[in-house]
């Protein structure tokens, strides 16, 4: 049995990669069985209670990803008790994370990517490109997913 039942995903502005992350593992977690709470946010808060960005949803759709009712919030502080797993997107958002939580909860916050073996250590921001952009970081995702299911089905 896993020792880990919930995961938050987070970017900066919770409404490209880590709503297309929440999706993503939604369904490979499915698909593995896994009873998992999974959610995302973001570490500003522009865009909160927004829906993910149009080219998030229908580059994921394409796939057959399910975004019905992600909306945007901003990290709370209760979440690094509340979650298992903190999975940042990109070293900022790490190092946003390192810097508000607790130190004895330092150990649940981890890059997405360090769960492959990819050449990538980061997701990018794909919010100011186009939807090339937006289709490689939801490959990087579906790498990244992979991962991190792995690590949670071994532990
Ligand atoms: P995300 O992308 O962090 O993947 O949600 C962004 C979306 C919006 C902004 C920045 C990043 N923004 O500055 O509004």
């Amino acid at each position: 049995m896993t020792a880990f039942r919930s995961v938050l995903f987070v970017c900066l502005g919770n409404i490209c990669r880590s709503p297309s992350a929440e999706a993503v593992m939604r369904k490979k977690a499915a698909s593995a069985q896994l009873d998992l709470r999974i959610d995302s946010a973001g570490t500003g808060g522009w865009h909160v209670g927004a829906p993910p960005d149009s080219r998030s949803v229908q580059v994921g759709v394409e796939k057959e990803y399910d975004f019905s009712g992600i909306s945007c919030r901003k990290v709370a502080e209760s979440d690094f008790e509340d979650f298992d797993l903190i999975i940042a997107m990109d070293e900022r958002n790490l190092n946003d994370l390192q810097a508000i939580c607790p130190t004895e909860l330092q150990h649940k916050v981890h890059l997405l990517m360090s769960f492959t073996e990819s050449e990538y250590a980061e997701v990018p921001d794909p919010y100011y490109g186009g939807k090339k952009g937006f289709e490689l970081v939801l490959e990087m995702i579906e790498a990244g997913c992979d991962g991190l299911i792995s690590h949670i089905q071994s532990a």
